[in-house]
């Protein structure tokens, strides 16, 4: 067996994801069948089956991952879904597929040019799938060795023996390798790998040899052989990247770190040339492959006519996503143009499009999706003040009923109440406005609105 020898594991940070409740985040795919048939209530989906099922066809397509460069127009009312299915979208793709979701006037207010911040949404929605070997540790635990300071505080440190069956080698163990060593509740005789570049640690199971040092292990113990050889293996691994990603680190000094301030500025097409000739080689070589995501652009009218000629052109691309547009619009005139059109768009990027259509929804549906929407906020309410809700959501719109739900529950909760009832509906109902009552309300006292601004000039212009 060889000398020990001693070496330091590289450390990483872990991140968590906080999940907060959004207008959306009840909505966990599409609710589609094995046949693309759309249930009718499902993963958070109700009703509005055609177009569900539409976009699952769409979505078989994206997953094939073949085709590039097709888009798609979600149209209809406000408050039919149309955000709703692309986010049921997003969620069926997985991880692992690329999903770029903005809206129209976004391309306006951010710090560089128009076609610059549509070239980057694009690029975002590309994903690289590169295959690449790791460097990995695998061994038998001999001894986990923890030394807590002298003074009770500070970091602690450790060691960690591991051995093949030809040879055995400590490792310096600092704060966070300790920690997951903990988690991981490792101890001698457990045989356990370590990835190098990431220092995350799985049990492969225990020993043959210390079969027979516990009678009180589980059944579920898993008994392993002791690695054989070296310690240090390649193991080859597989991740997805995106273009844009590829494109910051490249195109600055403080590299990708501008990918977590989001500060990336305008990036030079040399750069980006230069990527995709890059990119081209790996894919000869085996090296990488393309992963078509999506890119979604809500509220697509808002474009102009210079993004939409963009998009034309850019879709033509073989290293294009597949892109979903939606709009509430009908004919209405393009951005930038005096020329009106359906939805606001050319009709040359038109008819490359497939148009997927939403409808207004019935009572039932309203019923359905306020009491998916309740559950989702933990809100409790009685079946009257559902109705009632209900035919608020007919008489007004289905966003303004789902508003209702959680300033209800407060309403609810102050008087400590058990469950929203019909009082605490009308509450705030009366307390808020949907939209046609605010406008009545504005054409009544227009007059009292005028007056109030203009009330220290009013009288001064009396007087003189
Ligand atoms: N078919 C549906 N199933 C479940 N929730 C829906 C459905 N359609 C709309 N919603 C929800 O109703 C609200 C308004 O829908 P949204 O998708 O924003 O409408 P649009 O984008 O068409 O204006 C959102 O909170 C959305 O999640
Ligand atoms: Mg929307």
């Amino acid at each position: 067996m060889a000398a020990p020898t001693v070496e330091k594991v590289q450390e990483i940070r872990e991140v968590t994801r906080i999940e907060r409740i959004g207008a959306h985040s009840h909505i966990r795919g599409l609710g589609l069948d094995d046949a693309l048939d759309a249930r009718n209530v499902s993963q958070g989906m109700v009703g509005q089956t055609e177009a569900r099922r539409a976009a699952g066809v769409i979505l078989e397509m994206i997953k094939e991952g073949k085709i590039a460069g097709r888009a798609v127009l979600i149209a209809g009312h406000p408050g039919t879904g149309k955000t709703a299915i692309a986010m049921g979208m997003a969620q069926a793709l997985g991880t692992d597929t690329p999903f770029t979701s903005i809206a129209g006037s976004e391309i306006f207010s951010l710090e560089m040019s128009k076609t610059e911040a549509l070239t980057q949404a694009f690029r975002k929605s590309i994903g690289v799938r590169i295959k690449e070997e790791t460097e990995i540790i695998e061994g038998e635990v001999v001894e986990i060795q923890i030394d807590r300071p002298a003074t009770g505080t500070g970091a602690k440190v450790g060691k960690l023996t591991l051995k093949t069956t030809e040879m055995e080698t400590i490792y310096d163990l600092g704060q966070k390798m300790i920690e997951s060593l903990t988690k991981e509740k490792v101890q001698a005789g457990d045989i356990i790998t370590i990835d190098k570049a990431t220092g995350k640690i799985t049990k492969l199971g225990r020993s043959f040899t210390r079969a027979r040092d516990y009678d009180a292990m589980g059944a579920q113990t898993k008994f392993v052989q002791c690695p054989e050889g070296e310690l240090q293996k390649r193991k080859e691994v597989v991740h997805t990247v995106t273009l844009h990603e590829i494109d910051v680190i490249n195109s600055r000094t403080q590299g990708f770190l501008a990918l977590f301030s989001g500060d990336t500025g305008e990036i030079k097409g040399e750069v980006r040339e230069q990527i995709n000739s890059k990119v081209a080689e790996w894919r000869e070589e085996g090296k990488a492959e393309i992963v078509p995501g999506v890119l979604f652009i809500d509220e697509v009218h808002m474009l102009d006519i210079e993004c939409f000629s963009f998009l034309n052109r850019a879709l033509e691309s073989d290293m294009a996503p597949i892109l979903i547009m939606a709009t509430n619009r009908g004919i209405t005139r393009i951005r930038g143009t005096q020329y009106q059109s359906p939805h606001g768009i050319p009709i040359d990027l038109l008819d490359r499009l497939l148009i997927i259509s939403t409808t207004p929804y019935q009572e039932k549906e309203i019923k359905q999706i306020l009491t998916i929407r309740c559950e989702e906020e933990d809100v409790e309410m009685s079946d009257e003040a559902l109705i009632v809700l209900t035919r608020i959501g007919m008489e007004t719109s289905l966003r303004y009923a789902i508003q209702l739900i959680t300033t209800a529950n407060l309403v609810s909760r102050k008087r400590k109440g058990t469950e929203v009832d019909v009082d605490d509906i009308k509450r705030v109902y009366s307390l808020f406005l949907d939209e046609s009552r605010s406008t009545q309300f504005l054409k009544e006292y227009q007059q009292e609105f005028m007056f109030n601004e203009l009330g220290v000039d009013a009288s001064a212009m009396e007087t003189s």
